[in-house]
């Protein structure tokens, strides 16, 4: 096929360049010509934390390669209350084929096309997932590492809690026992209080059971209802590319870090059939052309998320071997787990209807002039409404008899797990907002998902770049279904507290409509449905001897020379909880485990 037709020169072209002073380089020309120990493909949370931890080591030369622009000054990523209006340039912008789980829609597969990658465009909930599920990744693998105690080490590395923007008393808010202050990447609560919070902690009483107050959902235990903890440091998003590229480390002379370079494969450079070696990497600045090609001395470690990962593998000749085939790819390494076995959160948003006299954030989306206001005084002080993402969560399991009148077992990994979480908000996140109106908002997202899609590339067109074809598999199985109802009925349930009575009126009609049946909430569901960003599974570890998977539990693609891959793609199973926290903690092993391989300095 003409899949090679737009292959213009490939040439190891990182052109000359006098007095370079800076080490983020928006143009591949302006780069010096250097020889890569390591080159890093995608800047989020995987790529920055290899990148940052390797150049460490002086003595190691380490480029990492980011397809969309730089980071910084933009203040919808900077700002944590503006996440949900973050304009679609910073997006890839890929969709899923129809799903008839959701009426046959296509659902928005969203993910950030900017260093940071998705830590810069997510809502910012810190959670690094229950003990059971971090144990299981360790049962599924075969290595011990993976496990909650041995990942412990990890989470320090990473995590640097901070006071809130607004420096309040936090004691009765979390367990300072279990947190970091040496880590990289900002973590706190709330940073302004919301009208929200005390309410929420009174039906939490009321009702105890599965809304009994939990310290600190991080503990291992998410159980309950908690103070949600973020990724924000003084007011401001403390995305990947935020703390491990702050300007201290850019500074390493050995760290060149380039953007708008898209890669579009892999390539091997050694021929030897029993275990060939993938150390190239070809890219461009132009989708037009012309490419360009470096090549690692040690590895060539991909983080572009489980999205775009199992797209390169499969344009490099990674994967299913007639799959490649039909799509005029040379098959290279057969492994067709490459792009299977997608496990994703589903999430809908709940909407209640708010008392006219009381406070709630939607005057914000809907007064431009008051937003503005607010966003010189974010810019003067880092403080205000707007250094909060979002309000409580409650992490819940479903009880016996519910789980057993599902009729499918229990897919969580333990008496830890979660099966589903509601998240408030005080507000509605509508875009465009309503004009006018005054709303409370639940996120209902069903955590242990027994469905699984996958992602492959489009065999009709020829081009590295085409977006991949996505089917997330939306309610394909009963269960996951149910689970959503669960959830809601569960969000429904917590909001009949009477703590809430004189401020919320009532839900919405469209809400209301929907809980009048079974049968009317099962079309709410696949009518509103839409995906989290917690994608996982496309390029799954799995132990050395499983006769599937993509790596082993070191991240090394299996039967392949060179080649590691850091991003969430490798977790087997969606954690139940968000993915940002596990992610960093995995980059933080792998960074480790790269650098025992190939000495410490
Ligand atoms: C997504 O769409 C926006 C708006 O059209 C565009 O600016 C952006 O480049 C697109 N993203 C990608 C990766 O093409
Ligand atoms: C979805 O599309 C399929 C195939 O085109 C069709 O059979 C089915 O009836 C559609 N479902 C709905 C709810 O429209
Ligand atoms: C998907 O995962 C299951 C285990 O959950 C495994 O048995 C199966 O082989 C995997 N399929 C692929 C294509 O990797
Ligand atoms: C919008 O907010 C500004 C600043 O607080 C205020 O002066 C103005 O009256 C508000 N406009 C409306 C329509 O409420
Ligand atoms: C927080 O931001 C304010 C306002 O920009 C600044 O003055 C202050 O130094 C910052 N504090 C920290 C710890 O970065
Ligand atoms: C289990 O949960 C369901 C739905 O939330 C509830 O109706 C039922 O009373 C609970 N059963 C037990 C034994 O607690
Ligand atoms: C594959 O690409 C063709 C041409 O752009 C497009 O018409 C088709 O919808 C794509 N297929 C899928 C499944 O996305
Ligand atoms: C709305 O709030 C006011 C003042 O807090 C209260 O008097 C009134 O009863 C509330 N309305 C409803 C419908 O709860
Ligand atoms: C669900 O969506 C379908 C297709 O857009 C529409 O016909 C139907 O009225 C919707 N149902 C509800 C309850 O909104």
């Amino acid at each position: 096929m003409a899949r090679l037709n737009l292959f213009l020169s490939l040439s190891v072209l990182l052109w000359p360049h006098a007095a370079v002073l800076a080490t983020l380089f928006e143009n591949i020309h302006n780069v010096p010509p250097t020889e890569y120990d390591f080159v890093i493909i995608g800047g989020g949370p995987g790529g920055c934390v290899v990148a940052n931890r390797l150049s460490e080591n002086k003595h190691f030369k380490i480029l990492l390669l980011e397809a969309g622009g730089p980071n910084e000054g933009i203040l919808s990523i900077d700002i944590p209350f503006l996440s949900s209006t973050i304009p679609s340039r910073y997006e890839w912008n890929t969709t899923t084929v129809p799903q008839p789980g959701a009426n046959n829609r296509s659902l928005a597969f969203p993910h950030a096309f900017v260093l940071g990658g998705s830590t810069a465009h997510n809502g910012m909930v810190y959670n690094r997932g229950p003990k059971d599920d971090w144990d299981r990744y360790a049962r599924l693998t075969g290595d011990e590492g993976w496990s909650w105690d041995n990942i412990q080490p990890f989470i320090a590395k990473n995590e640097r809690w901070t006071a809130p923007a607004d420096h309040h008393d936090t004691s009765g808010q979390y367990d300072p026992s279990i947190h970091s202050t040496t880590g990289i990447t900002s973590v706190s609560l709330t940073g302004f209080p919301l009208p929200i919070d005390p309410l929420g902690l009174e039906a939490s009483k009321e009702l105890g059971g599965i809304f009994a107050f939990n310290l600190d959902y991080n503990s291992g235990n998410p159980l309950g209802l908690s103070w949600t903890q973020f990724t924000i440091g003084n007011g401001t998003r403390s995305s990947a590319a935020a703390s491990y590229l702050a300007p201290k480390f850019l500074q390493r002379p050995n760290l060149h870090v380039v953007v708008n370079a898209r890669v579009s494969r892999v390539l091997q450079t050694s021929s030897s059939s029993h275990s060939p070696e993938f150390l190239g990497v070809e890219f461009v600045h132009d989708l037009d052309g012309p490419f360009y090609r470096v090549n690692a001395k040690k590895e060539v470690i991909i983080s572009t998320g489980s999205i775009n990962t199992p797209q390169i593998l499969l344009n490099s000749g990674i994967g299913d071997s007639a799959l490649l085939s039909s799509a005029g790819i040379r098959p290279l390494v057969h492994l067709p787990s490459v792009g299977q076995n997608m496990s994703v959160h589903p999430v809908l948003s709940l909407v209640w209807n708010v008392n006219s006299s009381a406070h709630t954030f939607d005057v914000i989306f809907q007064n431009q002039t008051l937003q503005n206001i607010l966003i010189e005084e974010w810019i003067k002080t880092k403080r205000g409404p707007l250094v909060d993402s979002r309000g409580q969560t409650v992490y819940f399991r479903f009880n016996e008899s519910t789980l057993a009148s599902f009729g499918e077992g229990d897919p969580s990994a333990g008496v830890t797990s979660p099966h589903a979480l509601i998240l408030l908000q005080p507000s509605t996140l509508a875009n465009p907002p309503p004009p006018t109106g005054k709303f409370l908002s639940l996120f209902a997202i069903p955590l242990t998902p027994t469905s699984r899609g996958s992602i492959t590339i489009n065999s009709s067109v020829p081009n590295f770049f085409a977006p991949p074809v996505i089917d997330g598999g939306i309610y394909t199985t009963q269960f996951d279904l149910l689970a959503m109802r669960e959830a809601i009925k569960t969000g429904v349930l917590f909001m009949s507290a009477s703590a809430w009575d004189e401020y919320v009126i009532g839900p919405t009609a469209e809400l209301a409509a929907a809980l009048e049946s079974d049968d009317a909430l099962n079309e709410f569901i696949r009518n509103t449905s839409g995906y989290t960003e917690h994608y996982v599974g496309t390029a799954s570890m799995t132990s050395i001897n499983a006769d599937y998977g993509v790596v082993n539990p070191d991240l090394l693609v299996k039967g392949v020379k060179g080649l590691r891959i850091v991003d969430a793609s490798i977790l087997p199973i969606v954690i139940a909880g968000q993915t940002q926290a596990p992610v960093y903690i995995l980059a933080e092993r792998a960074s480790s485990l790269i650098k025992k391989k190939w000495g410490n300095a």
